[in-house]
C-alpha cells in the first residue's frame, strides 16, 4: 500500500503548496487552491534519488553522442506533416489542442489510419466515445486499416499496460482530460491529473520511441486545459482552430522541439473528413469581387509559408457620437491604431465614421506585414474607389506613417507572382535580391503609406 500525505494544488496555474491558502501565492486567484492526496512511493517525480554519488545519468562529450538522426515517419497527408516539421518523430509527444467540434478527433483517426497502413500498429485509445462510434466515424470517412486497434478506456494505468503488449508505433489520446491515474484521488481533468498523465506519457515516449498525441480541449480561457500546465511537458503543440461555420480548418503549431513554430496546415472540413487544402491562398481568394471598393490583397506568412488573403474594410457614417471599430481576423487594437494613422498622417476622416474590418476565409492574420494592406483597403472604402486587381500590398505600418520593413519578403513575393499578381507595393527599406528573385512582378517600394497610397491612387 502505498504511503500517502495530501497536498494543495492550484487549479488555475498548478502550484502546489503544504497548507491551505485562501489566495494562490503564485497567480494571486482567490479560493483555486484545491486538497489532494499523493501517493509519495509512486508518480513520475518521485523515487529518484539525487544524493551525490548515487547518480543514474553520466555527462557525455558532444562528439561521442551517438544518433540515428531524425528519422521522420513521413505522410502522404502533406499539411498535416508540414506542421509536424516533416512527419511524426518517433518518442515525440505531440498534444493537439481545439475548441469541441472543431475535428481534432476525425483527423487523428485519418492519420491514425494512414499510420497504421504506411508504417506498423497504431493504438487508438478513446475515453470519449465508444469503439462502435468510432467504427462508424472511420465507415463514414471511409477510412479502415488492418493495424489500427481501438481501446476505449480511461485509466492510464491500464492504458499503460495495453501500449506494452500490443507494442503499437504510435498511440492516440483522446482526451487527456478524460485519462487519470490511480496515484491522485483529484477527479479526471483537474490539473493535477492532466499534468501527472501527460508526463507518465512523456517518459514512456521517450523511454521506448513511441510517438504519441494527446487530444487537449480548450477551457473557455482559451488555454488547454488550465493555462499551460500541459506546453512545456509535450515536445510539439498544435492548435486547430477556425470557426464552426466556415469550413475552413487552420492547425498551427505554437511549439514544436523538431521544427518551425507557428506553421500552418490548412484543411478543408468535408464528408470525408479533414482534407487537406494544399493550395491556401487560391482558395481563400476564389471568391473575390475584382473592383469593389474596400478590398485589398495581403501578402502574410504564416510559419514558412505565405499565404494570400484578402482584407475588406466597410466604412459607412455613423449617427452615433462613438463610432464602431469591429476587427473580424485581425487585431482590434491593431486596427485602432492604423486608424489614428490614417486620420493623423493621412488626414482621412474616420472620426465620424464606424470601420468594419474583415479577414476572408475565417484566417486569423497576426501580424504586422498585413497593416498596409488593412489601411489600404479602409482608404479604398473611405474613398469608394476599388484597388486595382493586379496590386498586393506587404508592409508594417508605424506610427509616423512610415513603413517598415517585414521578414521573410522573398518567399512572399515568389507566392504574389506564382498567384498572378502583377505589382506589389512594399517598404523601401529591406534588401531584396532582385538576381535570386526571379519573379514577373513589379515591384513598387515606397518609404511611407502616403507614397503607397498615391501608387495605390487613392491619394491624400
Ligand atoms: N455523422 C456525422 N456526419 C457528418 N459530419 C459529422 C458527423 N459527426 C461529426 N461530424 C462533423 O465532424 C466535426 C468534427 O468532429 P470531431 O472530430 O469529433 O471533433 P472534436 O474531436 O474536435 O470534438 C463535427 O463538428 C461535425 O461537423
Ligand atoms: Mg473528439
Ligand atoms: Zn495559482
Amino acid at each position: 500500500m502505498a504511503k500517502t500525505r495530501t497536498q494543495f494544488v492550484c487549479q488555475n496555474c498548478g502550484r502546489i503548496t503544504a497548507a491551505f491558502v485562501g489566495k494562490c501565492p503564485q497567480c494571486g486567484q482567490f479560493g483555486t487552491m484545491v486538497e489532494q492526496m499523493v501517493a509519495t512511493s509512486s508518480g513520475s517525480s518521485g523515487g529518484k534519488s539525487t544524493a551525490p554519488g548515487r547518480y543514474t545519468t553520466a555527462p557525455i562529450k558532444l562528439k561521442d553522442v551517438k544518433h540515428d538522426g531524425l528519422v521522420r515517419k513521413t505522410l502522404t497527408n502533406k499539411e498535416f506533416g508540414r506542421v509536424l516539421g516533416g512527419g511524426i518523430v518517433p518518442g515525440s509527444l505531440v498534444l493537439i489542442g481545439g475548441d469541441p467540434g472543431i475535428g481534432k478527433s476525425t483527423i487523428l483517426l485519418q492519420v491514425a489510419v494512414e499510420v497504421a497502413n504506411l508504417h506498423g500498429p497504431v493504438l487508438y485509445i478513446s475515453g470519449e466515445e465508444s469503439t462502435q462510434q468510432l467504427k462508424l466515424r472511420a465507415d463514414r470517412l471511409r477510412l479502415s486499416s488492418d493495424e489500427l486497434l481501438l481501446l476505449t478506456e480511461t485509466s492510464i494505468e491500464s492504458m499503460l499496460s495495453h501500449i506494452e503488449d500490443t507494442k503499437p508505433i504510435m498511440v492516440v489520446v483522446d482526451s487527456i482530460q478524460t485519462t487519470h491515474t490511480s496515484g491522485l484521488t483529484s477527479a479526471a481533468g483537474s490539473i493535477g491529473q492532466i499534468r501527472s498523465c501527460a508526463s507518465q506519457f512523456q517518459e514512456l515516449a521517450k523511454n521506448t520511441g513511441l510517438s504519441i498525441f494527446l487530444v487537449g480541449h480548450v477551457t473557455k480561457e482559451g488555454a488547454i486545459a488550465g493555462p499551460r500546465v500541459l506546453e512545456h511537458i509535450v515536445d510539439t503543440v498544435l492548435y486547430l482552430e477556425g470557426d464552426l461555420y466556415h469550413r475552413y480548418r487552420l492547425m498551427r503549431s505554437v511549439k514544436n522541439r523538431f521544427g518551425a513554430t507557428s506553421e500552418v496546415g490548412v484543411f478543408e472540413m468535408s464528408e470525408r473528413g479533414m482534407a487537406e487544402v494544399p493550395n491556401p491562398s487560391e482558395v481563400f481568394l476564389a471568391e473575390r469581387k475584382v473592383d469593389s471598393p474596400g478590398s485589398c490583397i495581403a501578402v502574410t506568412i504564416e510559419g514558412t509559408r505565405p499565404i494570400l488573403v484578402e482584407i475588406q474594410a466597410l466604412v459607412s457614417m455613423t449617427p452615433f457620437s462613438n463610432p464602431r471599430r469591429a476587427a473580424n481576423g485581425i487585431d482590434y487594437n491593431r486596427l485602432l491604431l492604423l486608424s489614428a494613422v490614417l486620420s493623423r498622417r493621412i488626414a482621412l476622416r474616420l472620426h465620424d465614421k464606424d470601420i468594419y474590418c474583415n479577414v476572408i476565409g475565417g484566417l486569423q492574420v497576426n501580424e504586422p506585414a498585413a497593416d498596409l494592406a488593412v489601411a489600404v483597403a479602409i482608404a479604398s472604402s473611405v474613398r469608394d474607389r476599388p484597388v486595382k486587381a493586379e496590386f498586393c500590398f506587404i508592409g508594417e505600418i508605424g506610427l509616423s506613417g512610415e513603413l517598415r520593413a517585414v521578414s521573410q519578403t522573398e518567399a512572399r513575393l515568389k507566392e504574389a507572382s506564382k498567384l498572378g499578381f502583377k505589382k506589389c507595393v512594399l517598404p523601401s527599406s529591406g534588401y531584396i535580391s532582385k538576381k535570386t528573385l526571379k519573379v514577373d512582378l513589379e515591384l513598387v517600394q515606397c518609404r511611407s503609406l502616403q507614397k503607397a497610397l498615391e501608387v495605390a491612387m487613392l491619394p491624400a
